[in-house]
């Protein structure tokens, strides 16, 4: 199941927050539509939304009413920053809308603009899948013979364009026999992990135990888990990696039991402009996801709440990082400035 559908007349969105319950989709070429969906978490996912704010920049290129070129592109930029302000810290939104502007700048006919875009953000998809499927086979090797996987909120085809990246790893290495069960965190508070990731993991029949975020501690003291894997909403140049909230407990938990700790991204993810983790945005959330998630009321109302949607886990504490090119090893400052330049990593020894 795709999150994103486009068969060149029809742009879809697959509306996340009914599942597991029901399949609905959100049917629009409106660009503000597609940003309340962003917000409000119906698409949502780093790759995700670079792809839906793609689309939704495409679109609405083919309203502008503006002829002259300084004015179409101011009102085109106008509407970039709206979409790129959805949501701030999974950098690939940004890096989508970035990418569409700087082709719609080395236009010279405003005309060509529309069509341009939104073959651009198509491209962008397909590349997405491309990418995430390459995840998985870089990554597979990681993963040992048999044991337990632990993984974090939704890193699956619902969060991509297709695959997954810590999913498409897991699922690769599945399918090349080896012997997994996945430990999945629920996530609070928007159990993309009860509500997504065993959705999507029951659909291809791996085997997965659901366990609250809280009970991961006592799974590795168990010593039911082998190793961690997450995805990223953006890893700085240094690789310290924003990603879901609760990751940076998984990740002081796996170095104290000594279990290694994955992150596994597209490129798209990567932000060499961030030195490090302190420069990342993090995201607000309502209070109200918290007080009264999925309309269940669990605390008072009108106390005081902290969510942050991300925190950031130091880049000591990540064994490796998976991109489409290969496995990243340490030093990330060194070896990710080597990918992103070439497109090539240094495999590990
Ligand atoms: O708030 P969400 O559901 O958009 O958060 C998503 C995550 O944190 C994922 O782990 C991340 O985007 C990487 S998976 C493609």
């Amino acid at each position: 199941m795709r999150a994103i559908e486009w068969d060149g007349k029809k742009f879809k969105l697959l509306d996340q927050t009914k599942l597991p319950e029901s399949v609905e989709y959100i049917i629009t070429d409106d660009y503000r539509v597609i940003i309340e969906a962003i917000k409000h978490l119906s698409v949502r996912g780093a790759p995700a939304i670079g792809i839906a704010a793609a689309f939704a920049l495409a679109f609405a290129s083919m309203r502008i009413k503006a002829n002259a070129p300084k004015q179409y592109l101011r009102e085109l930029e106008n509407i970039a920053r709206e979409i790129e302000s959805a949501r701030p810290t999974a950098v690939n939104l940004r890096w989508a809308i970035q990418r569409l502007l700087k082709l719609a700048h080395a236009l010279q006919d405003v005309k060509s603009i529309p069509a341009i875009l939104l073959d651009e953000a198509e491209r962008i998809r397909r590349e997405d899948i491309e990418m995430c499927k390459q995840i998985g086979i870089k990554g597979a090797g990681l993963l040992p013979e048999s044991g337990g996987v632990i993984t974090h909120c939704n890193t699956g085809a619902l969060a991509t364009g297709d695959h997954g990246t810590a999913q498409s790893v897991i699922v690769t290495a599945i399918k090349q026999g080896k012997k997994l069960h996945v430990y999945v965190d629920e996530t609070r508070p928007l159990l993309q992990g009860a509500r997504l990731t065993m959705f999507e993991l029951q659909a291809r029949g791996v085997e997965t135990i659901l366990i609250t975020d809280n009970a991961a501690a006592f799974v590795m003291t168990q010593g039911k888990a082998n190793l961690v894997i997450t995805g990223a909403d953006r890893i700085a140049a240094n690789g310290d990696t924003a990603n879901k909230i609760g990751t940076y407990g998984l990740a002081v938990l796996a170095k104290y039991h000594g279990i290694p700790f994955y992150i596994a991204a597209p490129t798209s993810t990567i932000d060499l402009d961030c030195p490090d983790g302190s420069t990342i945005p993090i995201e607000m959330r309502d209070p109200k996801e918290v007080t009264r998630p999925f309309g269940v009321q669990i605390a008072p109302d009108g106390v005081d709440v902290y969510s942050p949607a991300f925190d950031i886990t130091p880049n000591e504490l990540i064994t490796a990082i998976i991109t489409e090119h290969g496995v990243i090893s340490p030093p990330y400052k060194e070896n990710l400035k080597n990918q992103t330049a070439a497109g090539k990593v240094k495999q590990p020894v």
